[in-house]
């Protein structure tokens, strides 16, 4: 049987972790999708380069013709959909690039699908998978007390979660209307290495070694459920083996956070590891500036599902993925002075030939 998977959005901060992970893990090929916005860093797939099972291919999954031509060449046994806009602060000022990519490239791309997938064998047809890889924040926001489970019902805030809710539907509509075998996992925050720097705990690490404020939001009592990416991405592919088609299956590491915790604990972990050269803590750093407009105030993962039917659980808790985190920021200096200077854009066209 062919061996070949298409992971979307695969040089991003999440799907490059699923990537290496299953490079690692399985003896597929991978074909990644990728149309590079600014999100997307091909450097952080750079162990990767000479590597045969990784197919990088850059393309928008907007574009229909190039998604068939993509099929027939490579005839995948499914597809793993992360490629999104993926930050709530830019869905505000600008939602459209969330409504394009978000709602009308997971159409286009479910179509694409389901044009190569009806014309399979039936074996392949039977065995082959589309995994929507969604968010926890579809589901709106938490009062002080419940956990969200599989069938809370949706309840978006921001241009992007609502962009989020509209996919999954998407993707449950062709489930129900075409019989394509879909999976769909929302899951809860994640943090690690390669991360963006445009998400809380890369902007906290990236600002205090920079000397420049901690921006916290409100007043810093938001609550987010933390994940270690590596985890979600092991969460990730065994859903995509495992799981039983039609079903959604919530993924998070239970560890609820205030984000003026997470905010201390990054400064905590920083006086530790690189203290600042004036004795002070990064502490003083901390600013709280305006809230975000439709901030959802808490955010908590109900996993037993995951954990019942499939057997997963977190390997990291946040004390420990939190100090690996920093640890590799502090490694990395290159790959974050390309990310601040732009140049890994540059490093991109001089690196990584499309095959
Ligand atoms: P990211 O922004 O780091 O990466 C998104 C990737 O998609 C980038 O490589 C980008 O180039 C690519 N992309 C964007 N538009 C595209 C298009 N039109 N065609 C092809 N590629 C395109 O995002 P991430 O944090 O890695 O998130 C990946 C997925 O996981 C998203 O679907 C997101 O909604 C979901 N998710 C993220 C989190 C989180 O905490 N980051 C939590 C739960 C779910
Ligand atoms: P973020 O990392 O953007 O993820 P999401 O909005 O998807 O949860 O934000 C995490 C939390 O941190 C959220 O409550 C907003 C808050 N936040 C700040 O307080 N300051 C910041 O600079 C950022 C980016 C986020």
């Amino acid at each position: 049987m062919n061996k070949t998977l298409f992971i979307t959005g695969g040089a991003g901060f999440i799907g490059s972790a699923l990537v290496r992970l299953l490079i690692a893990e399985t003896d597929w090929t991978l074909v990644n999708i990728d149309k590079l916005t600014y999100a997307g860093n091909l450097e952080s797939l750079a162990m990767l380069q000479d590597q045969p099972r990784h197919v990088f291919s850059r393309t928008d999954i907007c574009d229909r013709v190039a998604l068939d031509q993509l099929f027939q060449t490579h005839q995948p046994l499914g597809v793993i959909h992360l490629a999104a806009e993926s930050h709530v602060d830019r869905s505000i000022h600008g939602p459209l690039d969330f409504i394009q990519t978000n709602i009308v490239g997971t159409a286009t791309l479910l179509e694409a699908t389901r044009s190569y997938w009806q014309d399979l064998p039936a074996a392949e047809k039977t065995a082959f998978r589309f995994h929507h890889v969604s968010t926890d924040e579809v589901y709106g926001s938490l009062g002080a007390d419940g956990l969200f489970l599989e069938t809370t019902p949706y309840d978006p805030s921001s241009p992007y979660s609502a962009s989020k809710a509209s996919s999954d539907h998407l993707v449950r509509a062709w489930a129900r209307t075409y019989d394509l075998p879909v999976l769909i996992t929302n899951c809860s925050n994640n943090y690690g290495p390669y991360q963006f720097p445009e998400k809380l705990i890369p902007v906290v690490i990236l600002n205090a070694l920079a000397g420049k404020p901690l921006p916290i939001y409100g007043r810093g009592d938001n609550v987010r459920d933390w994940l270690y990416v590596e985890d979600h991405a092991r969460a990730l592919h065994l859903v995509f083996a495992s799981g039983q088609p039609g079903q959604t299956y919530n993924i998070g590491g239970h560890n609820e956070k205030t984000n003026l915790a997470v905010v201390d604990a990054l400064c905590q972990l920083l006086d530790e590891l690189r203290p600042r050269s004036d004795g002070l803590s990064y502490l003083e750093q901390k600013t709280f500036v305006s809230d975000r407009p439709g901030h959802d105030q808490r955010y908590a993962i109900d996993a037993s599902k995951i954990q019942r039917e499939l057997g997963w659980t977190p390997a990291e808790d946040f004390t420990s993925g939190l100090r690996k985190t920093v640890l590799w920021y502090l490694a990395n200096d290159g790959w974050i002075n390309n990310v601040i200077s732009g140049e890994y854009r540059q490093w991109m066209d001089r690196n990584y030939r499309q095959r």
